[in-house]
């Protein structure tokens, strides 16, 4: 028998799973369900999960588990969670057979972690044999070694997650959760291209992509224009301003939420906590937004921000680091 240890990031939009025997896998947090009669037939599965469910979401049901940074706890929601985790375990851990024991540290978002934990837990059953619910953003400081006074923003999906580092186990009042984050950022998006606009046709995976490709908050050379149709015919649109503006309705909540993590902090800290902010998560990819977020903290005696390197992985990684780590006390056991 042998035992896997597993770091996952069980986040809104993605989940990503890294390994103690060096596999790395992400899928997308959803499961689709046949429509009706036709669809099961063309498809020939109950399920499909991630990629495959959004490349056929014309014909499926579709479940998003995690909605706003919390875990729904219907039935189907629960459903879907556990057929999410055992497709990552299954493809980051091909060669497990029945008898071997996986133990996981999850990294959730921070309301998750204090709301659902004993939902995951009771998920998690016979799936697992040991686990471990964490914070995100803890997760992300465990992945670079940060545990002196920093400042973790971890811009996701469905929330933005502030965690106040200071050498110990970071507590209710050092963490902070916005729903200021990427899904946000697509509906603003979506509304003020429509207002400049009125007749282009979007969907969420247009304005994700656009997001995705042209999204900044300071700064740039070239104007943006983009391929967009109206009643089926293609034209290019300049979106330049509008983009800008949406994305700066991001910045200005989180980094008020930054300041006020700082300004209720031990004086003699502050300034070392301001110069230490780091950005993780999808959002850290929009361009820009360590230098927005230090130019907010000008106001505040000045700062400094840096993105981590591996945005995709690094709350996985920083799970499995603790799934190594962490003492017996913290883990609940599922057998
Ligand atoms: N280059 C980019 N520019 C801007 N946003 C991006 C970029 N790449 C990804 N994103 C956005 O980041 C978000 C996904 O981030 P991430 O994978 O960290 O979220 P998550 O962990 O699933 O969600 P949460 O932390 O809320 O549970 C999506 O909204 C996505 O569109
Ligand atoms: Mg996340």
């Amino acid at each position: 028998m042998s035992i896997y240890h597993v770091g996952i990031d069980l986040g809104t939009s993605r989940t990503t799973i890294t390994t103690s025997t060096g596999q790395r896998f992400t899928t997308i947090t959803c499961v689709g369900y046949p429509k009706d009669v036709i669809s099961q037939k063309r498809l020939n599965k109950d399920h499909l999960i991630g990629e495959e469910a959004l490349e056929n979401r014309l014909s499926l049901n579709m479940v998003w588990p995690l909605a706003d940074g919390v875990m729904r706890e219907d039935v189907q929601a629960i459903e879907a969670t556990k057929l999410i985790l055992q497709d990552v375990i299954a493809q980051a851990l091909p060669d497990k057979k029945p008898e071997d024991q996986v133990f996981a540290a999850i990294g959730v978002p921070a309301q998750a972690s204090i709301n659902n934990k004993k939902a995951l837990i009771d998920l998690s059953k016979g799936l697992l044999d040991k686990i471990l619910v964490v914070s995100e953003a803890f997760a992300v400081a465990y992945s670079i070694d940060r545990f002196d006074e920093c400042l973790i923003v971890d811009i996701g999906a469905g929330t933005a997650d502030l965690c106040r580092m200071h050498g110990s186990m970071p507590e209710a009042d050092d963490q902070m959760t916005l729903t200021y984050a990427g899904n946000f950022l697509d509906s603003t998006l979506t509304e003020a291209i429509l207002q400049k606009y009125p007749k282009v046709q979007l969907s969420p995976q247009i304005i994700k992509r656009i997001k995705e490709k042209h999204g900044f908050v300071y700064q740039v050379s070239e104007p943006v224009l983009v391929t967009l149709t109206e009643q089926g015919i293609p034209g290019e649109y300049d979106i330049t301003d509008v983009l800008k503006e949406s994305c700066l309705t991001l910045t200005d909540p989180i980094s008020k939420a930054v300041q006020q993590l700082v300004g209720s902090f031990d004086p003699d800290f502050q300034e070392k906590l301001r110069n230490n902010v780091i950005v993780a998560g999808g959002g850290s990819r929009l361009k820009g937004i360590d230098t927005a977020i230090e130019k907010s903290l000008q106001a505040y005696g000045g700062g400094s921000a840096v993105c981590v390197q591996d945005a995709e992985y690094c709350g996985s990684v920083g799970a499995l680091k603790m799934c190594v780590e962490m003492p017996e006390d913290y883990w609940e056991s599922l057998a």
